[in-house]
């Protein structure tokens, strides 16, 4: 079994039974980090396939080496970048929910248009997504969740959902138990597909 994705092997948009070799829910994490939310969700979710989607080649590699010692079959990765998963790769209305945990900030003014979270990336979101389908999100940044506060409550076709409630029961990343440690701020959000 390989766990790595082959964009030049797949069709795309990409077909989920091809890829996972069987017919399940779907979930994707953008930015998986070294894997620690991925890793332990896939394990508790057998019933459930994810995709990861990760720039970082170093992160990616060993996602990809720690999803293939464990054996999880859910779980494939890709090294792309999240603009190429979702304006080129996604079918429409493929997804069950999107992780999308500590995106970076990029806290300078100069920076922000290198931010994941804008109402493109949303709304693209919103096409690969399937009905009642959920974006989940977190960060600790209190000045990037305002501005991923705005452009969820102005994005068309969700409903917010209930954080504790949606991300109940689920992992914390691996950004997530430092900072916890540390004793930031986390701001979540959760949103479900409604029309
Ligand atoms: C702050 S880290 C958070 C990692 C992990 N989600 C966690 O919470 O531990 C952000 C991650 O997203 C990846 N990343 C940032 N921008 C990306 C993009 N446009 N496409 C894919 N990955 C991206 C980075 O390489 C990094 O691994």
């Amino acid at each position: 079994m390989t766990v790595e994705l082959d964009l030049n092997r797949v069709a795309i948009p990409l077909d989920w039974p091809e890829i996972f070799g069987r017919t399940a829910p779907v979930d994707l994490e953008i930015g998986a980090g070294k894997g620690r939310f991925l890793l332990e969700r896939a394990a508790a979710a057998p019933d459930r396939s994810i995709l990861a989607v990760e720039r970082a080649l170093a992160y990616h590699r060993l996602c990809c080496e720690r999803a293939a010692r464990r054996g999880l079959a859910n779980v494939r990765l890709l090294r792309t970048s999240a603009e190429d998963l979702l304006y080129r790769l996604l079918a429409p209305s493929s997804v069950e929910t999107v992780f999308i945990l500590f995106p970076d900030p990029w806290p300078k003014k100069r920076h922000h248009k290198r931010r994941l979270i804008t109402p493109e990336a949303v709304a693209a979101l919103h096409r690969a997504l399937a009905a009642g389908g959920r974006l989940l999100v977190k960060t600790d940044h209190e000045a990037y969740a305002g501005v991923i506060a705005g452009i969820l409550a102005d994005a068309p076709g969700f409903t917010p959902l209930e954080p504790a409630v949606a991300f109940a029961g689920l992992p914390l990343t691996g950004f997530e138990h430092k900072y916890r440690d540390q004793g930031r701020t986390i701001f979540p959000f959760a949103l479900e597909k409604t029309d």
